[in-house]
């Protein structure tokens, strides 16, 4: 076996298991790990010990979650998962389980702590806290706390209000800690998280995106053999980077679609249809459909109808293309076997995991060919959360203006218009769009913001004066957005004087608009998109 395929096999093969006791912090947490370089993954808490024992994993955490220890029904974990040799780091919940299992002390005395907290460092020179600050401000979130270490263990830090609020046994590996150190506002937190990982659990920091070119490579040229494949490209990161991967690997046998329905922003397109087959040397077929989009879409202002409609449509166009690739190819048309797609981590952690390649089934109706075309998919980002997709994308050669794209939304503009989606409206808001967009990066902003989506209220009306007239145009509204993931965010406070210019040039230079507006709601209660 050669050098470099086994380093990239062995990342993965023994992963750094993150026990997910419920709430959201699982996933952050696995994040975290990757960052330090090595590699994780996310298991549910009702996994027998064994089979994660199976897995051979170089180190276990245990998640926060949301219940008390002493809860009925409260998860839970076999105390041989701490007899097994294996280091072991439990966090709040985590940290609370570990201590009851080995015969410590969990009470809810009514010590409970919620948010940023003073934490007081004990033993300095301890392997989770060494090199860090006497005291560092730390997130907590329990309404039990520890009051006795069981017996083996240092307690290593405390707080005003809990006595036990970190501990550790360095001959069995055993270290826990009462806070949340994955979260930003836990200062040192990512130090420690790493101090377990190196120190306490002797892991080398191997883990980096050209394994998982490597490994990827190698898996998809194993999977599709000699046969083809088909990609969809939306012209978002995900598909992109999908796509280039698999490119990499098979070369001409993949053929990537790109449906052009007319929504999407300005040069958008044209980055997929030049800058992306220059960067890949992929073999694109374009469809144009935008008659098609914007004649479905005739008369409709209803949001959920229209998403409904995109859909249909994009559904519909897609595999007729696939239909034809497969005509195409003749009697080979066989062989056009799988299907890429750029699934995510968090999409797999979130529909219950697994690790098997499900088979989709795609409906057509071209006639002269078989009813039901059956593919396989090729997913090869499963593993992945998006910033190490974007970190994947920028080592295979794709464009900064692909890679670091703003999550734009399948149904393009048209949930950007707030109204009825013509021809014209689209064009108006592609300008205004454009516009914002220059501004934004020449400011320097686009890493600041999650992302600014420019909303067309095509059904309001205002008065104005431009020139000697007063006019009656389209209010246009920004909505810049800072977030970490999409599930909440915050209005982006961005310098007036920017805001000042992208307003000045949308009214000069986008007809038929005279008021822009900057909408300043979090979410919740409003969502980022305005349909
Ligand atoms: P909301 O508006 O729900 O958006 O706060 C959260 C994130 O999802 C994107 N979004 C969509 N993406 N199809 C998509 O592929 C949709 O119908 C859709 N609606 C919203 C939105 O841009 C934001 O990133």
């Amino acid at each position: 076996m050669s050098a470099a395929p086994t380093a990239a096999h062995d990342n993965t093969a023994e992963p750094v298991l993150v026990v997910d006791f419920g709430a959201q912090y699982a996933q952050l947490i696995a994040r975290r790990v990757r960052e330090a370089r090595v590699y994780s993954e996310v298991v549910p808490s009702t996994m027998p010990v064994a089979e994660m024992l199976a897995k051979k994993p170089k180190a276990i955490i245990l998640s926060g979650g949301p219940s008390s220890v002493y809860e009925e029904g409260a998860p839970t974990v076999d105390r041989s998962l701490f007899e097994a040799g294996v280091p072991v780091f439990g966090m709040c919940y985590g940290f609370q389980l570990m201590a009851t299992s080995l015969g410590g002390t969990v009470d809810n005395s009514g010590a409970r702590e919620y948010g940023r907290t003073p934490l007081t460092v004990s033993r300095p020179g301890s392997t989770l806290f060494e090199g860090t600050p006497a005291e560092q401000p730390v997130w907590m979130s329990h309404g039990d706390a520890c009051s006795a270490a069981p017996e083996g263990f240092t307690v290593t830090a405390s707080t005003d209000v809990v006595p036990v609020a970190a501990f550790e046994n360095d001959e069995k590996k055993l270290y826990g800690v009462q806070y949340h150190p994955e979260v930003m506002h836990s200062t040192h937190g990512q130090q420690v998280l790493e101090h377990f990982l190196y120190r306490g659990a002797g892991i080398q920091p191997t883990w980096t995106t050209g394994n998982v070119i490597e490994e990827q490579v190698t898996a998809i040229r194993a999977q599709v053999g000699t046969k083809r494949a088909i990609c969809g490209l939306s012209g978002g990161v995900d598909s992109a980077v999908a796509a280039a991967l698999v490119q990499k690997a098979i070369g001409d046998q993949l053929t990537c679609v790109y449906v052009d329905h007319g929504l999407m922003r300005k040069g958008e397109t044209e980055q997929v249809e030049k800058d992306f087959v220059a960067a890949t040397g992929v073999q694109l077929k374009v469809v144009d459909a935008q008659e098609r989009f914007l004649t479905a879409l005739a008369g409709v202002s209803d949001p959920e109808t229209k998403r409904k409609i995109i859909g249909r449509e994009f559904i519909r166009v897609f595999e007729q293309a696939q239909a034809e690739i497969v005509a195409e190819a003749g009697a080979e048309g066989e062989d056009v076997a799988f299907l890429v797609q750029g699934t995510l981590y968090p999409d797999v952690v979130e529909s219950g995991g697994g690790t098997g390649t499900a088979n989709i089934k795609s409906h057509h109706n071209v006639g002269g060919l078989p009813e039901d075309l059956e593919f396989e998919l090729v997913e090869p980002l499963r593993q992945l959360f998006k910033d190490e997709v974007r970190m994947v994308g920028a080592e295979l050669g794709l464009p900064d203006e692909i890679v670091q794209r703003q999550p734009f939304p399948g149904p393009g503009l048209g949930i950007r218009i707030v109204g009825e989606v013509t021809k014209e409206r689209l064009d108006l808001l592609r300008e205004a769009d454009a516009i914002a967009r220059e501004e934004l990066t020449a400011a320097g902003l686009d890493r600041e913001i999650w992302q600014c989506p420019v909303v067309l209220l095509a059904d309001v009306r205002s008065v104005g004066v431009q020139g000697d007239g007063r006019t009656y145009g389209h209010p246009i509204v920004l909505r810049p957005v800072s977030s970490e993931d999409a599930m909440t965010a915050d209005w982006s406070r961005l310098p007036y004087d920017v805001l000042g210019k992208i307003s000045t040039r949308i009214t000069n230079e986008v007809d038929d608009v005279n008021r822009v507006v900057l909408d300043i709601t979090s979410k919740p209660p409003g969502t980022i998109e305005w349909e």
